[in-house]
């Protein structure tokens, strides 16, 4: 790969994709070939591999054994929060996963069944993935800052047979009790799970529901060892609900081929790792990242993965993640960037990382939100590494776009997310759909077809999938963000189209919360938006109108709405601030203008719309921000 150059792979891959996907794919075992690289004529856009069959954990495990790493660590558990780290070998993690799919297989689990995984930062979590994929059940997995309804929500249209969780997750100063939360989850779900596998941890012990709820220890200490079970490449991997537009969360598919492919690809090209390399990502398994990146790429890749139960700060200081680098060989580290601003908050001058030899550490990635160029030059003069922001979805899987080791194609420039990965036609549209030149902003789209590892479709839902992504712009991908393809081809995205926002890194819609803040009593109308905030980004801020008659304290009904954020959404919302006005901005066709509301309490300039019904509300709503308002026009 290194004697290819990125443009000449680039282009390749858009030129002859069937020819490029295949020569990516020999680095994966299959079963069976495929009888077609891409069939187009499968699904809202066509599927690849399609006749191929594999394991995507023999892929990840048995293989390497196989071929002698089976004494080489493939996982290394490293609990701040308990103290502890733990290190599977390749053979000892294959040995656990096996085990966990006899348990699984042994509560009738088989192939095409759904299971939910709802756990902290454990490596039984990791090892409940690839179990399920070893039996060719199809996970889901929901992270542990959600509240019961919306686990709820995600096991009514998972529907799975079984669900794995454990008794509690721990945060800083506080345990999180999940086994309440699951079975508040599993009481509002009009779908019950036959059996749920509970893991005991030491911090809280949960209460069992007899029948249904099982040991995860003893079951697993009772099962017979499952081997693989062939499943085809364009069967469902797992579920990943997401963040939509409408509030309900979207069943983001993945597939076992061309995830195995896209995935075991990416990690020599983008993050420039060889099989017996350490990588840490520094997420948690309930977002696309953790998947791709803590649990299967680094496995398909041979590589050892750093699991990581812990804050960048406070677990117990902000030189956290610098002791996680050095103590366990950590050649790339990914995080968000909300992480590095956390620690560059609490020691700006990175003293702390100075206490560490982090001389194997070679490059720094950054996803999840736009790296803000102060916080990736701080970092890179910090350290002295480069430091590559990439930018990708849960739908797509792995970066649209990257700075690119193997190729020695890095770092990004500061603000960038770096150029389109091989496969990702990538171009900024107008409203109208038609390619903009370089330089102009538009929406950033990816001509169909994906390539490998990016969602096929959504869960039971094709209709849903093309509404989504393709039926604005038929042909093309949507992505639902904003951005601009500069001279040299490094893409600059600039945020999100539609209503969602990222608050430390996590997506999150603000739809869903005005669907909390309208469910309240006293709630007659309300709008929330995502304001900057410093450390986490954004942060949710929701504006309310109260129902004429309501004569309660305004303290009182805000102090309400945020309980009841956090009670529907869960604490990962991180919604904090409430405030009450007497109207809302709107347009005359009753619109309410949030990016006007955003800008003002940000203390933006901004124009006054044309269509605005009353533009006095603007000064009204930056009183509430104690802001002096700046129209730039027209006000
Ligand atoms: N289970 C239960 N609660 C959780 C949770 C989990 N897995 N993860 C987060 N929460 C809770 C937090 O305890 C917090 O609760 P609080 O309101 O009682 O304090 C709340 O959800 C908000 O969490 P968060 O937004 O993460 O804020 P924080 O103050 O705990 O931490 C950072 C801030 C920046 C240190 C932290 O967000 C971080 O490390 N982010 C990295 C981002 C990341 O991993 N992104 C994934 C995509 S790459
Ligand atoms: P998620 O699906 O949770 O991974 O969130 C995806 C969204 O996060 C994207 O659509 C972007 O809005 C944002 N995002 C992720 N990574 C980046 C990045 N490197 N630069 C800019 N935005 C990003």
């Amino acid at each position: 790969m290194t004697n290819t150059t990125y443009a000449a792979a680039h282009a390749a891959s858009l030129a002859t994709p069937e020819e490029y996907w295949a020569n990516a794919a020999a680095g994966i075992d299959w079963e069976r070939p495929w009888d077609t690289v891409f069939d187009a004529g499968t699904g809202p856009f066509g599927r690849w591999f399609a006749g191929a069959r594999l394991n995507t954990c023999v892929n990840c495990l048995d293989r390497h054994v196989a071929a002698g790493r089976g004494e080489q660590a493939a996982l290394i558990w490293d609990s701040a929060m308990t103290g502890t780290v733990k290190t599977f070998s390749y053979t000892q993690l294959l040995a656990r996963t096996e085990k966990v799919a006899g348990a699984l297989a042994a509560l009738g689990v088989a192939r095409g069944d759904r299971v939910v995984i709802y756990m902290p930062m454990v490596p039984e979590a990791a090892i409940a993935m690839l179990a399920c994929a070893r039996i060719g059940a199809i996970h889901s997995v929901v992270f542990g800052g959600f509240a019961a309804s919306e686990l709820a929500s995600r096991i009514a249209d998972a529907k799975p047979r079984v669900i794995v969780s454990a008794s509690c997750g721990l945060e800083p100063g506080r345990v999180v009790k999940y086994k309440p939360l699951l079975d508040a989850a599993i009481e509002m779900s009009p779908h019950k799970p036959d059996a749920c596998l509970i893991l005991q941890r030491e911090a809280a012990h949960a209460d069992m529901v007899a029948g249904r709820d099982h040991d995860f220890a003893a079951a697993v200490a009772a099962a017979a060892p499952h081997g693989p079970v062939s499943v085809a490449a364009t069967d469902p991997l797992y579920i990943l609900y997401t963040s939509g537009t409408t509030g309900r969360p979207k069943g983001v598919v993945r597939d076992h081929g061309g995830h195995a492919v896209a995935l075991h690809q990416s990690m020599a090209m983008i993050y420039g790792l060889q099989p017996g390399d350490v990588f840490w990502t520094a997420s948690d398994v309930g977002w696309v990242v953790g998947h791709s990146y803590i649990v299967y790429a680094p496995l398909l890749a041979g590589c050892t993965s750093v699991m990581y139960e812990g804050k960048p700060v406070g677990t117990p200081d902000a030189g956290a993640f610098w002791r996680v680098c050095a103590q366990h060989r950590v050649k790339v580290l990914f995080t968000a960037p909300t992480a590095m601003r956390a620690i560059r908050q609490q020691d700006p001058e990175g003293t702390l990382a100075a206490d560490y030899d982090l001389s194997v550490l070679e490059a720094i990635f950054l996803a999840g939100e736009r790296c803000d160029p102060p916080t990736a030059i701080w970092l890179a003069g910090l350290l002295g590494k480069p430091i590559v922001d990439h930018w990708w979805q849960t739908e797509t899987g792995w970066p649209i776009t990257a700075g690119f080791r193997g190729f020695g194609l890095f770092p990004t420039k500061p603000g960038s997310g770096g150029r389109a990965s091989t496969g990702y036609d990538l171009h900024a549209l107008d409203d109208d759909g038609h390619v903009l030149p370089r330089g102009s902003s538009g929406n950033l789209s990816v001509r169909l077809p994906l390539p490998p590892g990016c969602a096929p479709t959504l869960w039971q839902n094709d209709e849903g999938y093309v509404a989504a992504y393709i039926a604005d712009f038929p042909g093309w991908y949507r992505s639902g963000d904003a951005g601009m393809i500069d001279a040299d081809g490094d893409v600059w995205v600039m945020g999100r189209t539609d209503d969602i926002i990222n608050v430390a890194g996590h997506r999150l819609s603000t739809g869903s919360m005005e669907e909390v803040l309208a469910s309240h009593p006293d709630v007659a109308e309300c709008a929330v938006f995502g304001a900057h905030d410093e450390l986490k980004g954004q942060s949710p801020v929701g504006l309310v109108v109260l129902k004429a008659g309501v004569t309660r304290p305004d303290a009182e009904i805000c102090a309400e709405l945020v309980r009841l954020v956090r009670d529907r959404i869960g604490p990962v919302a991180a919604f904090k601030d409430a405030r009450v006005v007497a109207r809302l901005p709107k347009t005359r066709s009753g619109k309410i203008l949030r990016a006007t509301i955003r800008r003002i309490a940000d203390g933006e300039p901004y124009t006054v719309p044309p269509t605005i019904e009353d533009a006095g509300v603007l000064d009204d709503i930056a009183r509430v921000f104690n802001i002096v308002a700046r129209p730039t026009s027209g006000g």
